[in-house]
């Protein structure tokens, strides 16, 4: 292991954009087939694994709405959510805002208090058993109506009290945030925390809508952000952190080669820019895997990286005095790893 992959490795992480579902290993999607005797539409492991060669978003959400058809019972959803936080506990994450997909799962007939009570069971134990807190941010899929964004968010008002935000997910071209302008509003006005994709594969115009129509309280992804310097600087004078996923852009060809990520061009506009898996079963890595691939393609230092971890928890949602006690927690932990 290269010494740099080894101050990775140490350095407390939050990751802030990790969609559950994507964390669905083929391994675990089999397991959960079997269990419950539903078909899949590949044979094993190694040709689902075949299958993931995406040349853009679409083609990765057509396998990653077919994998949750697993996810049947209570037990799922639990059985899922803890094995990412163990892999996520492996690599020093300590804290973690997870995206989930409720429309996802009510569409096919599992009810919402289902997918609840499985997350949420996992949360309780992933913080005893593992230290690793989270916090649930629950996501829109942008391709369906605003009604049934409407009707989604009156389903999760039951829950207010397991979900800290609401997010904007799914296929994004065509799909611009202002279709979600009066829901949103609602989610605010009920006091959810606010993010939505954007720019990931959508123009500069769709982030632009994410922070003017639905005054998001921070940006997931952001990429295409850099082609319109009046945004940049909007984003930065505002300190909207965006959160970036290395190993996404690579797979879903957002990027041709990890040495063209925009990270670099965003540390220096002087944005908030943090580093995620997104959906790391299917992109090839977790928090460290995205750090190091990144890292090692635009030559970053171990101060740079530092810093990048450091803004996760600083861009998190956690209330002022946790996030104070985690900031000084991570500085402690620096200073003795470098001392
Ligand atoms: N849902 C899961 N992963 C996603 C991504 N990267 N972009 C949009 N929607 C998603
Ligand atoms: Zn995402």
């Amino acid at each position: 292991m290269s010494s740099i992959d080894a101050t990775i490795g140490r350095l407390p992480k939050a990751e802030l954009h990790i969609h559950i579902e994507g964390s669905l290993e083929p391994e675990l999607m089999f397991a959960l087939a079997r269990r419950n005797s539903v078909r899949l539409a590949y044979d094993s492991v190694e040709a689902l694994r075949r299958a993931y060669a995406f040349t853009n978003l679409q083609d990765f959400l057509d396998l990653y709405y077919q994998g949750m058809s697993v996810l049947l019972r209570e037990v799922d959803f639990y059985d899922l959510a803890m094995a990412y936080f163990r892999k996520a506990a492996s690599q020093n994450v300590r804290y973690v805002e997870f995206f989930f997909d409720p429309q996802g799962h009510t569409a096919r007939g599992v009810p919402f208090g289902t997918v609840m009570a499985g997350l949420s069971r996992a949360q309780a134990d992933a913080e005893a058993q593992l230290g690793i807190t989270s916090r649930m941010i629950m996501c829109f899929l942008r391709h369906l109506d605003e009604a049934d964004a409407e009707r989604t968010l009156d389903q999760a008002l039951k829950y207010k009290d397991k979900i800290t935000g609401v997010g904007l997910d799914s296929s994004e071209n065509g799909h611009p945030p202002a279709k979600f302008k009066t829901v949103f509003r609602r989610a605010r006005d009920a006091g959810f925390l606010l993010v939505a994709h954007a720019g990931e594969e959508g123009p500069p115009d769709y982030v632009w809508e994410a922070i003017d129509v639905l005054g998001v309280d921070r940006i997931d992804h952001g990429n295409r952000s850099l082609e319109d310097a009046a945004l940049v600087k909007r984003i930065a004078a505002d300190g909207l952190a965006l959160t970036v996923c290395p190993l996404s852009n690579l797979r879903l060809c957002g990027v041709k080669d990890m040495k063209d990520h925009p990270l670099r061009r965003m540390l220096d506009a002087g944005l908030k820019v943090t580093i995620n898996s997104d959906d790391p079963a299917y992109f090839g890595g977790y928090m460290n895997e995205n750090f190091a691939s990144v890292g090692a393609a635009l030559g970053l230092s171990a101060e740079e990286l530092t810093a990048v971890a450091r803004n996760g928890f600083d861009a998190s949602f956690m209330a002022a005095p946790a996030k104070q006690a985690a900031l000084s927690a991570f500085d402690l932990a620096i200073r003795s790893s470098t001392a």
